[in-house]
């Protein structure tokens, strides 16, 4: 079930007695003018060696047997709304024994950021920092976190933006939490099943089609992804509309449970990680978890192809034509490129329902990874002002995103002898791009659209402050903001 946060979070004019860890605010220039919080001693700080870094935390013993922790901002000139999402995190952590934690910020809001997003960011900093994938363990370290009292006024505003932040958080967690279950158990089955769970709790539209419905729609590039496994694949479609609408913005995720590589094996160490090849499909999932609390203006519609990928005795084979939805025919080269196959029936069916923009998030290319990195995401579009839309919202919400080319002269690449296109170009350049270039070719005329590759931000390798290692449930976030703040794109989408 969608993992339900117990965690009651208040905004106090003064903290609670029942507060056991204090979270206060230390900008680096200050403490280094020899200034702190009251109740804390600079001297014992920079004895600890807290220098006041973002993400720093140190424990000080309180008077009355509480703790305070000194939460680092950096220097009080750069700070922003993802300072206190990172020191709210930092704190979840550093007293993750403390039941009943509080945190004293407001004071050090500056002028130019808005409480109310520094209230939104706080929430969800304290639950994305509680966060822990404990269901496999048979001695569980246990999140003893129940409260949180944020220390300052606002009124309903700055309690309706805590409210949003702890939905965001919770939708976070969610994908974080499908993103860590084994591909032997969340099968596409068990993911559909979850997704009518998830829908009937935050009350949005789930339709699940299975294999037969799957062929009377003719989604063959799902089929052929799926022909060697013996797990059955599920395309499932979400809904979901507020009263008076702004628009239809649709969301495609690519719902590998498994990626082997199919008969083009990847060896062992490529396959670690790849329980994790639904995060686009998770992430899209998440959003709808939270969209009846974060209600944005915009109908909303979500495609989720699911999948394994397998070396089955009837795999697909090297050099089989599959038939995509919307009639292209595609010579599969390279059974490991099967994201793409999938994403082709659901951006097709997407662009059926002639939304106002599409979205797709996919753990697409290891050359997206290559070229930037294991924490930021590569976006990629037909329509530059919406591309411009999804990277202002990734930076409002807190998530690296980057953007790169779709060269239009590429596209021969894909050139295929026999069928329509190929799924995989013959050199390995740019291979981030060819995906991209591939998926465009789904996408129907005049539908701005932007295509995410969060192949490297979707996992983590190592603990940071917001995320443990593991899921990060990459790209709720800057979805949620995008669908808040969303307008029509301009018609003209000229390609990059
Ligand atoms: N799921 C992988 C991409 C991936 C790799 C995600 C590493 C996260 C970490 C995708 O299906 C894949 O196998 N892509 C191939 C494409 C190639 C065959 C053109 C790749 O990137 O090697
Ligand atoms: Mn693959
Ligand atoms: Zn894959």
């Amino acid at each position: 079930m969608a993992r339900m946060s117990p965690i009651a979070i208040e905004l106090v004019r003064t903290p609670p007695e029942a507060a056991t860890a204090m979270g206060v605010g230390v900008f680096a220039d200050r403490l280094d003018d020899g200034d702190a919080p009251d109740g804390v001693d600079p001297a014992f700080l920079a004895a600890q060696g807290f220098k006041g870094k973002p993400g720093q935390t140190c424990v000080v013993p309180g008077e009355d047997g509480g703790l305070i922790v000194a939460l680092g901002l950096g220097p009080e000139a750069d700070v922003a709304v993802a300072t206190y999402r990172k020191a709210a995190a930092a704190l979840a952590r550093a007293a993750s024994r403390c039941p009943h934690l509080a945190v004293d910020l407001f004071d050090t809001v500056p002028e130019r950021l808005a409480r109310r997003d520094v209230a939104q960011a706080v929430a969800e900093g304290i639950l994305l920092g509680a966060y822990r994938y404990t269901a496999l363990k048979s001695d569980p370290e246990r999140s003893h976190l129940e409260s949180l009292a944020v220390v300052g006024t606002g009124g309903a505003k700055v309690r309706a933006a805590l409210e949003r932040g702890q939905a965001v958080a919770e939708a976070v967690c969610l994908a974080r939490d499908l993103v860590n279950q084994p591909g032997g158990s969340l099968t596409p089955t068990a993911f559909a099943t979850r997704a009518e769970e998830v829908g009937a709790l935050r009350h949005f539209g789930v339709e699940v089609l299975d294999r037969n419905a799957i062929e009377a729609e003719k989604l063959g590039g799902l089929l052929g992804v799926n022909r060697g496994s013996e797990e059955e694949p599920r395309f499932v479609r979400l809904s979901w509309a507020p009263e008076r609408a702004r628009g239809t913005v649709a969301l495609v995720g690519k719902g590998i449970t498994f990626d082997s590589g199919g008969l083009s094996l990847k060896t062992t160490e490529g396959m670690v990680g790849m329980k994790g090849d639904m995060a686009g499909a998770a992430a899209v999932l998440a959003t709808f978890s939270a969209l009846d609390a974060v209600r944005p203006p915009v109908r909303v519609l979500g495609y989720l192809p699911l999948t394994d990928n397998m070396p089955g005795g009837d795999a697909t084979r090297v050099g089989d034509v599959l038939r995509i939805r919307n009639g292209t025919t595609v010579e599969v080269l390279n059974t490991d490129a099967e994201g793409r196959l999938v994403l082709a029936d659901g951006l097709s069916l997407a662009s059926e329902d002639e939304p106002d923009a599409i979205v797709d998030l996919a753990t697409l290319t290891g050359a997206c990874m290559v070229a930037l990195g294991t924490r930021v995401a590569g976006v990629m579009g037909n329509h530059e002002g919406f591309v411009d839309a999804v990277r202002a919202a990734a930076d409002t919400a807190g998530e690296a995103v980057w953007p790169l080319p779709l060269p239009a002269d590429m596209r021969r690449q894909i050139d295929s002898d026999v069928a329509d296109i190929k799924n995989v170009a013959g050199a390995r350049w740019g291979g981030a791009l060819i995906a991209g270039l591939f998926l465009q070719e789904f996408v129907a005329d005049g539908i701005p659209w932007a295509h995410l590759d969060i192949a490297g931000p979707a996992e983590a390798s190592e603990d940071d402050p917001e995320a443990r290692k593991g899921g990060t449930g990459f790209g709720v976030r800057t979805l949620l903001e995008l669908l808040a703040g969303f307008r029509k794109p301009a018609k003209a989408g000229a390609a990059s």
